[in-house]
């Protein structure tokens, strides 16, 4: 399998604040990848150190074959970047803005005006395609910004936290573009902190932590290392006994784990949770209040790793 992007041991120090602190990637050609991790993990520093925006303290890096740091121009010409940070024209209409971009990468008009219309399409903006970019929302304008970055048909994109401050509707117009993206053998590289958004769309990811890898695979291998079991949450008073009430559950040979999070809550990855809360009740010995029980997901991966939660 052909390789998109390779780094060796990449870092990016700010002074004392180790953004990225040795980061060893292999992303293949054709995936969507997604980077999960909490706020200030080092995402968009590394998306910034890939896309030859900044360059790395230290380590090694190739994109498409090319070295981040001594073939940036090449790499500039094959990628498509849509960042974190909107970046757009307020007083160009939402064609115009795309036009723009494609200019810039030297397609020929007849190219890119009829694919600017089909991508306006594609994200429900056809009808405000002549409108300032200044009067739209905040949804409006990021989908703009999601269509510039891959307006000149890029082999790999970037699109650092695409749906950032999206209503669930837009963010679903989003997922879909960007699945349908990929569908066309681009690689794409997606930032997030949103567990749903990693799990739902990629092939495989890494779940990044103070600027380290903490654990990479599938969504499902990923969910699956925790076992098969329901997670079940729960409220409690007694946060000296946190410990303890988590040693008891363990004694059932049902909870595989538990852990503490934040001050008063409790999870435990319990196999058929749910039928059997009565039974963790009576071990516990405490009161469990504001009960909840779902299926692992990618956020009890990083909880299981972290103790903490994605957005604490
Ligand atoms: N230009 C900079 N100068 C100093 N520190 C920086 C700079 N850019 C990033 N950092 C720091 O590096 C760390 C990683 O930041 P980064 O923006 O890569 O995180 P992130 O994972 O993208 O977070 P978020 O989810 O909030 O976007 C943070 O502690 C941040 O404050
Ligand atoms: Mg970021």
């Amino acid at each position: 399998m052909e390789t998109a992007i390779e780094t060796q041991n990449l870092k990016k120090y700010f002074g004392d604040i180790h953004a990225v602190d040795g980061i060893d990637l292999k992303i293949p050609k054709g995936s969507l990848f997604g980077v999960l991790g909490p706020n200030g993990a080092g995402k968009t520093t590394t998306i910034r150190m890939l896309s030859t925006i900044l360059h790395p303290t230290s380590g090694d890096a190739k994109v498409l074959g090319f070295d981040i740091t001594k073939e940036a121009s090449e790499i500039k010409r094959r990628i498509g970047l849509c960042p974190q940070e909107l970046v757009i024209y307020p007083r160009l209409t939402a064609r115009e803005n795309i036009h723009l971009i494609a200019q810039m990468h030297g397609m020929a008009k007849k190219d890119y005006k009829e694919r600017t219309d089909d991508l306006l399409g594609k994200m429900n903006l056809l009808d405000r395609a002549n409108s300032l970019v200044k009067g739209f929302s905040g949804g409006m304008k990021r989908r703009v910004n999601v269509l510039m970055a891959v307006v000149h048909e890029p082999e790999l994109l970037f699109f650092d936290e695409p749906t950032a401050g999206l209503d669930p509707q837009s963010r679903r117009v989003v997922w879909d573009f960007i699945r349908d993206f990929q569908e066309r053998e681009c690689t794409i590289i997606l930032t997030t902190h949103n567990m749903e958004e990693a799990d739902d769309l990629s092939d495989e990811l890494v779940i990044i932590d103070h600027g380290k890898i903490i654990t990479q695979g599938t969504p499902d291998e990923l969910k699956g290392k925790l076992g098969e079991g329901d997670i079940l949450e729960f409220k409690i008073e007694e946060i000296d006994q946190r410990d303890e009430i988590i040693n008891r559950a363990k004694t059932l040979d049902f909870v595989r784990w538990g852990k503490p999070v934040g001050k008063h809550r409790i999870v435990l990855n319990a196999l058929d949770g749910l039928r059997r809360v009565s039974e963790i009740m009576d071990v516990v010995k405490v009161k469990m209040e504001d009960i909840s029980v779902r299926k692992n997901t990618l956020e009890d991966v990083f909880i299981d790793l972290t103790g903490r939660r994605l957005r604490d």
